[in-house]
């Protein structure tokens, strides 16, 4: 039986269908299905050498090129063999031991999010020791050098190329023998042997692939830069997940100064790992100690609003979970979740009237986490719930109060790894108070925490309430 061959392909989520369709039976999204397949080969192209990419060289932008890297990321971060530390040791951390020889990482996340910030100044730490060269179709050798100069980056042998012609970018690569290629963005570069325009799902892969084979080949690290867009007229970088060996996508709120990257893939490391930053005047500076710098509550505690100690990324970190319902007016009542899983919100919804005694059937639910950081634990039930009990009594829970623990099906509160470790992250910084599953009481008292054990759901909102 032959294998159908795909050929359509969904801009937003990468998900394929052998047929068209008006909407992306994978993500709902209409209108996003491309035929993947469209983008005929121009007989002339392929074989032929491109001429080489111009590139100028980041001649005084900034720091004294004999001082070395400034005050930037580096945190002097030792690389394994065969590993090129990339200056920051939150992201050789997330990478899992610094920039592996020939990997194609591809780095996601929203326009304004700090992606050419990141690897701008990536690129400029490896440029100490080897030639690297930044490809941009986004912005000006000018610009980028007026970015450099304000970030504080010696140019050491970082070269920039305004090129947006993927053969002349890699021909300039290979002819300065380069240690690291950046191309900013995978949206903005196409390969002129397709048809097809830049930005389609058609020329993502093309230039994806080109750039994977490149790496392997040459053993040259790339990073690719690709903008998650809402719009849908542009290709995500999800249609590219596959095809390269790391994925990291930018993980927060663009209100908030804070940066975090995740590691969704990784074919040399762990995945789930995060990196800190915080975005300030001079570029992306690494937080070394984030358990809580998600944490910015006012003074008086409005209900809906409760601390948790999740642990992400092998740490403990604080985060704040709001909860607000609210009657219902017409049709269905809405179940929102922002940084939580929805399904998991129904299902404990489900639980708070059998067992919490709570009924929200006629409410609009909405639950967030601050600092859009995503919670993939379930330590986050029980202090979910809270917020939600919090919000339809109208009463604030205790500023010095944290709660964890998973939630059952049967009402019971579970216990989670790593308790005492959270416990005493959460006395740290200040919190008086903690909830949690009975099994989750410490061993030995922890100094300045009051720490209450519970089993059944409804016996953590009487304590709670109480
Ligand atoms: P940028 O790296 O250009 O985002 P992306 O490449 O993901 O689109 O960063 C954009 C934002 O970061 C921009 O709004 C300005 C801000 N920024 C700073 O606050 N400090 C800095 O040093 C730099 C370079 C940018
Ligand atoms: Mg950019």
């Amino acid at each position: 039986m032959g294998r159908s061959k795909t050929a359509f392909v969904c801009r937003s989520c990468g998900a394929e269908s052998p047929r068209w369709q008006g909407q992306c039976a994978q993500c709902g999204e209409w209108n996003t299905l491309e035929d993947a397949g469209s983008g005929a080969s121009r007989p002339a192209g392929r074989g032929s050498r491109a001429p080489a990419a111009r590139a100028v060289a980041l001649l005084g932008a900034g720091a004294d090129p004999g001082t070395g890297p400034g005050d930037h990321p580096s945190s002097a971060s030792a690389a394994p063999a065969g590993r090129t530390p990339s200056g920051s040791a939150e992201l050789d951390r997330v990478l899992g031991g610094g920039i592996v020889a020939g990997s194609v990482t591809l780095l996601g996340g929203d326009p304004g999010i700090g992606k050419s910030t990141l690897l701008l100044q990536v690129a400029a730490q490896v440029a100490a020791g080897t030639p690297v060269l930044y490809a941009t179709g986004e912005e000006s050798a000018a610009q980028v050098g007026a970015r450099a100069a304000r970030l504080g980056l010696a140019p050491g042998g970082l070269q920039i190329a305004p090129e947006a012609e993927l053969p002349r970018i890699l021909t300039a690569a290979r002819e300065m023998r380069v240690g690291l290629l950046v191309i900013d963005s995978i949206q903005t570069v196409f390969s002129p042997d397709l048809e097809a325009g830049a930005g389609g799902v058609a020329q993502l892969r093309e230039c994806a692939a080109v750039l994977v084979r490149f790496a392997k080949d040459s053993g040259t690290p790339v990073f690719i830069i690709g903008h998650v867009t809402r719009e849908g007229t542009i290709a995500g970088p999800k249609v590219l997940e596959h095809l390269v060996d790391t994925v990291l996508y930018f993980e927060s709120d663009a209100g908030s100064r804070h940066r975090i990257v995740r590691a969704t893939k990784n074919r040399f490391g762990p995945v789930g790992e995060l990196a800190f930053f915080a975005m300030m005047e001079t570029g992306l500076r690494e937080v070394a100690n984030p358990s809580a710098i998600f944490l910015a509550r006012p003074s008086t505690i409005a209900p809906g609003s409760l601390v948790t100690v999740a642990r992400e990324g092998g740490r403990p970190l604080l985060v704040e979970i709001q909860g607000l319902v609210d009657p219902m007016r017409f049709g269905n009542p809405r179940r929102v979740a922002q940084g939580l899983d929805a399904t998991r919100l129904a299902m404990l919804l489900a639980v708070l009237h059998r067992h919490g005694g709570l009924s929200l059937q006629d409410h609009d639910v909405f639950a967030n986490v601050v600092g859009g950081l995503a919670l993939r634990e379930t330590a986050s039930d029980l202090p979910l719930l809270l917020t939600l009990a919090s919000s339809l009594r109208d009463r604030p829970l205790p500023a010095t109060l944290v709660a964890f623990g998973e939630v059952g099906l049967t009402g019971e509160v579970r216990p989670v790894a790593y308790g005492e470790e959270r416990l005493r992250e959460a006395a740290k910084q200040g919190f008086r108070q903690a909830l949690v599953a009975e099994d989750n009481l410490p061993r030995k008292p922890i100094e300045g925490l009051t720490v209450r054990g519970v089993s059944r759901l409804a016996d953590a909102v009487d304590y709670a309430f109480g």
